[in-house]
């Protein structure tokens, strides 16, 4: 049981004692997993479940975790135990919050007519080269003002937060021009300005070409590059910049450009990369991005290649299932060959309009094949790797962010089990619970 040094235990708001959790989920280091960064492989199945549990909070951070006898025993908590606020947790299942790594929240409609040409046999490339798929969001952003495009991300935060979710990345990418881009990565940061729980933004410029760029996709490229990235990185807009490198999107000329820019501007990047078709991911890697994230379609070099790297493979099964794509992104082969894997939500208007993360642990499971145990280990302290926050948040460990999501439930792998419902009971963001109503 780690304790973080004492001078960490700030004093200026109560200390909060949870104790007699009926299952805690550390995410701590084990055995097999000690080193700082993402767990790969085995490690993945080590999740450090603590039955009668306790966590110790000062300060917004955790001060220790372990069993509730052994937390009792804290030295600080013993002189001090008339100052902590404490709180009986029997009956609760209590994990980190989870990280949701990729998410597209700047939209303002749900894409319906997409929806129904779909659901009467239409393919989502099919659609979008008949003026639907990420176009159609296009206008709805441009003409939203900063505030309406706020108050969208705002419900999305705060559902997200509903379902267990503590930690968001969220793209821009539907506005596709310089004011439209701008505005929406300041819409984002007005939201997350009235949020408890943490968003990273990341400027998704590259999504598509736009229509007036339609014949001209290295022009927009140029934009991009010369102006507006420029601008996104010199307001500290963002700290990711990503690419979709797809066919109809950007090719990996494009998206070498648009990396080599980012770089150039101090800002790290993530790709989207292998949602429809293979790309070779050599000479992105090259880049170094956090993440790389869909990964339906991998050649065994690309799977060799992730393992060897620092980037973080991100999975999101929620655009397969709401594509109804036959292949899901192939998470086996990718653990077993010692590949960082992630999960995440992908909400978007196109493609997956879910932001719940439980609802991603069960497709992981049953349409992927990932133990539940990989699951929770990819949707907590990977995502908060891919979003290179691990050393701050994504496992209930001395000095990490208090970030806690409650359940009303007896045992973690019913986390993965029921599906479309929401067993989630309470967060607790950087130590203080939220409303979840
Ligand atoms: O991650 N792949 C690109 N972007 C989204 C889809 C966006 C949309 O269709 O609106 C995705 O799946
Ligand atoms: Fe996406």
């Amino acid at each position: 049981m780690a304790r973080a040094k004492s001078a960490e235990v700030v004093q200026h708001e109560p200390a909060v004692l949870l104790h007699r959790i009926s299952q805690l989920v550390t995410m701590g280091a084990g055995p097999g997993n000690g080193s700082a960064g993402p767990r790969r492989g085995q490690a993945m199945r080590e999740i450090g479940v603590i039955e009668d549990a306790a966590v110790l909070i000062s300060g917004g951070q955790i001060v220790t975790a372990g069993k509730t006898r052994e937390v009792l025993r804290d030295g600080w908590l013993k002189k001090h135990r008339n100052e902590v606020v404490e709180l009986d947790c029997r009956g609760k299942l209590v994990l980190p919050g989870f990280v949701d790594s990729h998410t597209h929240p700047v939209f303002v409609a749900p894409r319906l007519i997409d929806f129904e040409k779909r659901a009467a046999g239409a393919g989502y490339e099919e659609i979008a080269a008949a003026g639907g798929g990420i176009r159609a969001s296009i206008d709805g952003v441009r003409e939203a003002s900063e505030r309406t495009l706020a108050e969208h991300v705002y419900s999305a935060l705060r559902q997200a937060q509903s379902q267990g979710t503590t930690t968001v990345e969220a793209k821009s990418g539907y506005g596709l021009d310089a004011a439209s881009e701008l505005k929406s990565l300041r819409a984002i940061r007005r939201a997350a300005g009235q949020w408890q729980g943490t968003v990273l933004a990341t400027f998704l410029g590259a999504h598509v070409p736009p229509p007036e760029f339609k014949e001209n996709p290295d022009g927009y490229v140029e934009l991009l590059c010369a102006e507006i990235l420029p601008k996104v990185a010199r307001q500290k807009l963002a700290r990711y910049v990503d690419v979709f490198c797809e066919r109809g999107a950007f090719t990996l000329a494009q998206t070498e450009r648009i990396l080599g820019e980012t770089e150039r501007h101090g800002l790290r990047s993530r790709v989207h990369v292998g949602q429809l078709t293979n790309t070779p991911l050599a000479t992105i890697l090259a880049h170094r991005p956090a993440s790389a994230d869909h990964l339906d379609c991998l050649e065994k070099a690309d799977v060799a290649a992730l393992a060897a790297g620092g980037t973080v493979a991100t999975l999101l099964p929620g655009a397969n299932y709401f594509l109804a794509t036959k292949k899901y992104p192939p998470a086996r082969k990718l653990i077993e060959a010692g590949a960082a894997v992630a999960l995440a939500t992908d909400y978007n208007p196109g493609t997956s309009p879910t932001i719940s993360m439980p609802m991603v642990l069960s497709l992981a499971c049953t349409q992927m094949r990932m133990t539940v145990e990989e699951s929770l280990t990819a949707a907590t302290i990977n995502g908060a790797h891919a979003l290179e926050l691990g050393e701050r948040k994504g496992s209930v460990e001395a000095g990490k962010d208090a970030d806690l999501a409650f359940f009303e439930l007896d045992d973690y792998r019913e986390l993965a089990y029921w599906f479309g419902g929401n067993h989630c009971a309470a967060v607790m963001m950087a130590g203080r619970f939220a409303d979840l109503s």
